[in-house]
């Protein structure tokens, strides 16, 4: 198993190039199932989330080859594909539910074993449930499996009781080759919704409103082959800026969407990080002014990401002042902070909302990263500590985080990943 090794780090500076997005790049390679024709899909970023999808792919019967050196996929799912999804890796990544839509609308079945819970919270099915229904297609809950049947699957109207991401983008999948409009409100927002949107257009798809609360799909015959380059990662820009913060560095970080960050743009400013774009990208100054705290709440987009919840409250711990982040998305996203706590952090759970006392001087510690963001908040906590913090369980970070370590040492941070 690997590990870091991380040791306390002046100023990152440098530029960082963001990669593709993972939350996007996944949705998208389970639309190819929705095709018989070749698709290519470029920037795709290097991430085991990837090479699961990928290889669920080719359990489902899909041709793919991956050209990691110029970061492209491309996937061939021809006339025989397998209608189930192998358990093995469905319980490696929740995500692998995003190909059910597409599948069941390609073949007219789709059995997948549930994800179950996971490190972050329970997250259940029934949204992605009440949405094949919507399209009429007979849906059989096991103790263990989810399997959705239709001959025809057919255009219908379906409220999302919360803006689930993989439900809208399942429903949207789904809706493509259904006879008849499909309208889905209260559907997510996330930028991700919309890169899928537009394959899917360019797939031939009759889709409008992805990125607003409400989503019509008008369902097609058939789809087609296409090109797509995915979006920059979000979440991974976000985890760099607070990386420049923490450490009161100044970055450069290109292959970004300031518009997909202003949330998170926003809070940094609040507690005085300065941004400067430019024609080579978004500029991070943590050297201007000194930082203050600042209380954050996470939201569905455009409000303040989950995904960087943890790794904000790493800067709030170090920032003085007292601070609150509230959780309301997922349930068991506070892993992080008995880990925070042995490093000397101040931090007291009250139900969905963590008080943070700022300012306690970190020490390393060996420590465990709990889940994908968490690890990266930790390595931001054990940049500013005294001594050396051993992170263990870093294969989480690598579900997420493209060339982490190489990016991380190019900037000035002292992280060393070692084999045990
Ligand atoms: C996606 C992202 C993940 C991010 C999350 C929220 C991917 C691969 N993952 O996950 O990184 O943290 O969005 O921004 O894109 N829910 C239900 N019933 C359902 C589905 C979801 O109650 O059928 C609840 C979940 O328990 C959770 C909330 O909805 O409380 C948000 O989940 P959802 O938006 O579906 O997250 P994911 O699509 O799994």
């Amino acid at each position: 198993m690997a590990k870091y090794i991380i040791e306390k780090s002046g100023p990152l500076r440098g530029t960082v190039e963001i990669s593709g997005a993972k939350n996007a790049v996944l949705p998208i390679l389970a639309a190819t199932l929705l095709t018989d024709e070749p698709c290519e899909i470029m920037d795709v970023p290097a991430l085991s989330d990837v090479e699961v999808m990928v290889k669920l792919l080719e359990s489902i019967g899909s041709r793919v080859s991956w050209d990691y050196r110029n970061k492209i996929i491309t996937v061939e799912s021809g006339k025989s594909l397998r209608n189930e999804a192998p358990r093995e890796l469905v319980s490696l990544m929740r995500g692998s539910i995003f190909a059910m839509g597409p599948l069941l609308a390609r073949t007219g079945r789709a059995k997948f074993p549930l994800p179950g819970g996971c490190a972050i919270g329970a997250r259940p099915v029934d949204l992605h449930k009440k949405g094949f229904e919507a399209l009429k297609a007979v849906v059989e809950m096991g103790d263990d499996y989810m399997e959705a049947r239709a001959r025809e699957l057919i255009g219908g109207h379906v409220y999302l009781d919360f803006p689930s991401v993989g439900a809208t983008e399942n429903i949207m999948m789904a809706a493509t080759l259904a006879s008849g409009t499909t309208v889905i409100e209260n559907a997510a927002e996330e930028p991700e919704i919309t890169d899928l949107a537009v394959f899917l257009n360019k797939m031939g798809a009759k889709g409008k409103g992805a990125g607003s609360a409400t989503i019509r799909v008008e369902g097609v015959e058939s789809l087609h082959g296409t090109k797509h380059t995915v979006i920059p990662d979000r979440i991974e820009t976000g985890s760099f800026m607070l990386a420049a913060a923490i450490t009161r560095g100044d970055l450069l970080l290109t292959n970004v969407v300031p518009g997909h960050v202003s949330a998170v743009m926003s809070k940094l400013s609040e507690c005085g990080v300065v941004f400067e774009e430019n024609d080579e990208g978004l500029r991070v100054r943590a050297d201007v002014n000194p930082l203050v705290a600042t209380d954050i709440k996470t939201m569905p987009y455009p409000g303040f990401p989950t995904d960087l919840q943890s790794q904000f409250m790493s800067l709030l711990t170090v920032v003085r002042g007292h601070s609150t982040v509230t959780e309301t998305i997922f349930e068991g996203r506070f892993k992080h902070i008995g880990e925070l706590n042995r490093m000397g952090a101040d931090i007291r759970i009250e139900d969905r909302k963590a008080e943070v006392e700022g300012g306690q001087p970190l020490r390393g510690a060996r420590i465990r990263a709990t889940d994908l963001r968490a690890g990266v908040a930790l390595v931001l906590a054990a940049l500013t500590a005294e001594g050396e913090t051993e992170i263990s369980d870093i294969h989480f970070v690598e579900r997420g985080y493209e060339e982490f370590t190489q990016k991380m040492t190019k900037i000035g941070a002292n992280i060393r990943r070692v084999e045990d």
